[in-house]
């Protein structure tokens, strides 16, 4: 078994990542939007509070920058216990979760992100500790071999994911309760970068605000990167203040488009559009005319353009719609144009 600290990583302790770590809530209250989700977690919270129990375990699944790694944070503010933070590919074998799973605490959170990447076999441990809070090991070799099974304290999985297609079916059921995150509505984004302004010490105009929210792609990750890149431009070429105007300005000059598309929503949009007709076509294709990765594009470009109703997904593959054309100025096909009644 090699040393647990060795492949637990912390996703808060890239560098750069230090503002968004200043500006994640820390507390089920902070946390703006997702009101269903939110509610549901306080009943969860709740009641392992009063019955003095670890709480279930847990499984967001949703976009990425959504908010699943704050909440598996909030989590454990709200609960008063520890997490303990891996990820699916830093989990490479059985020994390295047997030597997280004897380390932790009564109660202690496991926070497993990309956790539909975690191996079979890996997973094959993960299932009695989930269930039965016990890990079995294989001592000695050969036909001296014997199995002991260890008992573990009762602690929480909870777990992240941007594919909850790839998370297998014994796994998926041995989490008490999954929350799908969905992109924030205007009001959300607008008072999370409200929120960030403060904190970032940033004057802001309610029009430079909304300039912001409305590019921001109904997610805080992106809003909060635009505001800080706002922020500067207001700093540099302005008086400080982000107004509409100099919003505007700032996320024109980045190639942010008035829906919150970039260079890569649009590079996606246009290959399917004047390479292939506007499709169907097939994802690896789509990714290897533009260079860029088939996971990108499925995680981060896909999620958002199916959203602004640009892209559908059909079982021939992807399909540019008629307001993808009009987005990128073109004429759409007679094909695609929808049937009058
Ligand atoms: N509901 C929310 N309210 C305020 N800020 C949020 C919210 N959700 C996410 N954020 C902010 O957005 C950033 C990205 O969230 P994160 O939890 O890392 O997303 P994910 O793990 O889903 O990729 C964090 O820095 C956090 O501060
Ligand atoms: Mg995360």
């Amino acid at each position: 078994m090699s040393e647990p600290q060795d492949r637990v990583i912390d996703p808060e302790a890239k560098p750069g990542d230090r503002l968004d770590h200043a500006l994640r809530p820390t507390r089920l209250a902070d946390m703006i939007g997702q009101t269903q989700i939110k509610e549901n977690l306080q009943i969860l919270i709740e009641a392992a509070k009063q019955r003095a129990e670890a709480l279930d375990h847990v499984l967001f699944y949703g976009p990425p920058g959504l908010g699943k790694t704050t909440l598996a944070h909030v989590l454990s503010n709200e609960m008063g216990v520890n997490i303990k933070v891996t990820s699916g590919p830093a989990v490479e074998r059985p020994g390295d979760l047997a030597a997280i799973l004897t380390n932790l605490r009564a109660g202690d959170i496991l926070f497993i992100d990309e956790i539909h990447r975690l191996g079979r076999v890996v997973e094959e441990v993960l299932y009695p500790a989930m269930e039965d809070y016990a890990l079995d090991i294989v001592i000695g070799k050969g036909p001296s071999a014997r199995s002991v099974r260890l008992k573990l304290p009762r602690f929480t999985v909870v777990g992240a994911t941007t594919r909850l297609a790839l998370v297998t079916s014994p796994l998926r059921a041995r989490f008490g309760a999954t929350y799908r995150l969905d992109f924030y509505d205007l009001d959300s984004m607008h008072e999370i970068i409200k929120v960030a302004a403060g904190k970032l010490e940033v004057v802001t105009e309610q029009e430079g605000i909304a300039a912001i929210g409305k590019r921001s792609r109904g997610t805080p990750r992106v809003a909060l990167r635009l505001l800080r890149r706002v922020r500067d431009y207001a700093q540099v070429r302005a008086d400080g203040t982000v107004t509409q105007n100099v919003a505007r300005q700032a996320l024109d000059l980045l190639n942010i488009d008035p829906r919150g598309l970039d260079e890569m929503d649009r590079r996606v949009l246009r290959a399917i559009i004047e390479k292939y007709s506007g499709g169907p076509v097939g994802l690896s294709t789509i990714a290897a005319s533009i260079s860029e990765e088939p996971d990108t594009i499925m995680d981060v470009v896909e999620p958002y353009l199916m959203q602004l109703g640009f892209l559908e997904r059909t079982s021939q593959g992807r399909v540019a719609t008629p307001a993808a054309y009009e987005h990128i100025g073109l004429e759409p096909p007679r094909k695609q144009q929808p049937k009058l009644l």
